[in-house]
């Protein structure tokens, strides 16, 4: 049985928007100024039908993949056999250096391991306090200005920043946060989009936009090294437990080595997490806001969990079940991670299929959330799909992705996301100033088109 018939829920009306499936024969061209302009619109119907989609692109193949299996031997059973991509390497390392998202092999395992206690569940309820009143506060804002047309998505975008300051660092963002923000759309806009000879030049060969994305590195760095020497300078007291990330980053060591960071390492690790962070749950949340203000019924439900869960003022987590729910499904219909990418860095077979070194393969949360096979009316916002008590497939529902490089930081964007959500809900009622669709597209993560309006109003 598969899991969409395991599900017997009714059904929402809602679909909400998303891009018309391209034509099967997009030309190269077509192809190229897709994955520069979004590439959530270059696939088309048969990659939400089959298992496995194989093409050919700029000389190499690449090789669509839906099947559990496939993904399995790639992001689990063989993952050391896939890296990232050649382009991924040229867009990401100008902004996250050589930190833990885009390292690789030993240099990776060592970081790895290092971090990872402090990013367990304990170590992530210690930073909840910064989370909680960084969302205050931007709670606080929207409530003197309610009742006024407000722009959601850069409210949020503020907020998980500020959170992510705040986590980093324990000082608030008021003084950096703009600087921050004007590095992020400087990136994001100008350099992450790959061009033509991006995709085309072998990476030892800069290309035009590398030497820009060059430039930008030094005076990116320069600024994370000011955030880091002024948190220096707020210092810690010998033997007094963790404050932040940056305490619990800075006191890591390797278990089977005992290294610790050097400060260039410990700078871009400060701006692979600040990065790979902030801007994924501020998607997130601006889509499960959207998603809310399409369906009330969703919303006032929402609302009326968080009333349940809010004893004297403070939110219980563990009571929030249905607003992770609503969390669950936004990140199914728009994941934020639209696409896993893996070059073979050696010969492999996948599914019985020869893969030869240098192929590309394309594992697409935005295509598996989607996919026919997995989803009962896969493009409708159907919350009640995660309360089930069967989790979907894990190879089928990937957010945060599977495997050895699954995402570091996924259990604290779910803390935070939750309890944002549960917030802005449990204080607002949420509604759109105007219907217009707003449509999704790809660029590094999953964007709207414009930024709507929303009406908020005090509960
Ligand atoms: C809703 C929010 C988030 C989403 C959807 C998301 C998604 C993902 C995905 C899909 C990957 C795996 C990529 C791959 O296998 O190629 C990943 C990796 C990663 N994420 Fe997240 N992420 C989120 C929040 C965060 C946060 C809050 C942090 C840090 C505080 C973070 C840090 C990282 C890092 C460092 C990696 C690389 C892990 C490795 O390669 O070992 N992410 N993320």
């Amino acid at each position: 049985m598969s899991i969409a018939e395991a599900y017997d829920i009714p059904v929402s009306p809602l679909v909400p928007p998303s891009p018309p499936r391209a034509p099967e024969n997009m030309t190269v061209f077509g192809r190229i100024k897709a994955i520069r302009e979004s590439p959530i619109g270059m696939w088309g119907q048969r990659a939400y039908e089959e298992d496995i989609i194989q093409g050919r692109f700029l000389g190499r193949s690449s090789f669509i993949l839906n099947a559990p299996d496939a993904i399995k031997h790639v992001l689990v059973d063989n993952y050391e056999n896939y890296t990232r991509t050649p382009v991924s390497f040229r867009v990401l390392r100008p902004i996250l250096g050589q930190g833990l998202l885009i390292a690789e092999g030993r240099a990776w395992k060592h970081q790895r391991r290092t971090l990872a206690p402090a990013f367990t569940p304990r170590a992530v309820m210690t930073l909840v306090p910064h989370m909680l009143a960084a969302t205050d506060e931007t709670v606080a804002k929207l409530r003197a200005a309610s009742n006024a047309p407000v722009d959601l998505r850069e409210a949020m975008q503020r907020m998980t920043l500020e959170i992510a300051g705040r986590t980093m660092f324990s000082f608030g963002m008021e003084r950096h946060g703009a600087t921050l923000r004007d590095f992020v759309m400087e990136y994001g806009e100008h350099l992450a989009r790959p061009n033509f000879l991006d995709l085309l030049l072998p990476l030892s060969w800069p290309s035009p936009q590398d030497l820009s994305r060059a430039r930008f590195r030094k005076r990116w760095t320069a600024f994370v090294g000011m955030l880091m020497a002024e948190r220096r300078a707020a210092g810690k007291k010998a033997g007094a437990p963790a404050r932040d990330l940056f305490d619990l980053m800075g006191e890591a060591r390797d278990p089977e080595t005992g290294q610790a960071f050097t400060d260039d390492q410990l700078g871009d690790q400060v701006a692979t997490m600040i990065l790979a962070g902030h801007e994924t749950t501020a998607t997130a949340l601006f889509w499960a806001l959207y998603l809310l203000a399409l369906d009330p019924a969703t919303q006032e439900e929402l609302a009326r969990e968080v009333q349940g869960a809010t004893a004297s003022g403070a939110l219980d987590l563990d009571r929030l079940k249905f607003t992770r729910a609503v969390m669950d499904e936004t990140m199914r219909l728009y994941p934020p991670a639209f696409l896993i990418a893996r070059a073979a860095a050696g010969p492999d077979t996948i599914a019985g299929l020869p893969i030869k070194k240098k192929d590309v393969i394309l594992i697409a949360p935005w295509i598996l959330h989607r996919h026919e096979k997995f989803w009962r009316d896969p493009n409708a916002f159907i919350p009640s799909r995660f309360m089930t008590g069967t989790p979907p497939d894990r190879f089928a529902y990937l957010p945060f992705g599977v495997g050895p490089r699954v995402c570091i930081g996924a259990h604290f964007a779910l803390v935070e996301a939750t309890l944002a959500l549960a917030k802005m809900i449990g204080t607002f009622r949420v509604t759109l100033v105007n219907k217009e669709p707003v449509k999704p597209i790809g660029v590094v993560t999953t964007q709207p088109d414009r930024s709507p309006m929303f009406c908020i109003t005090a509960r």
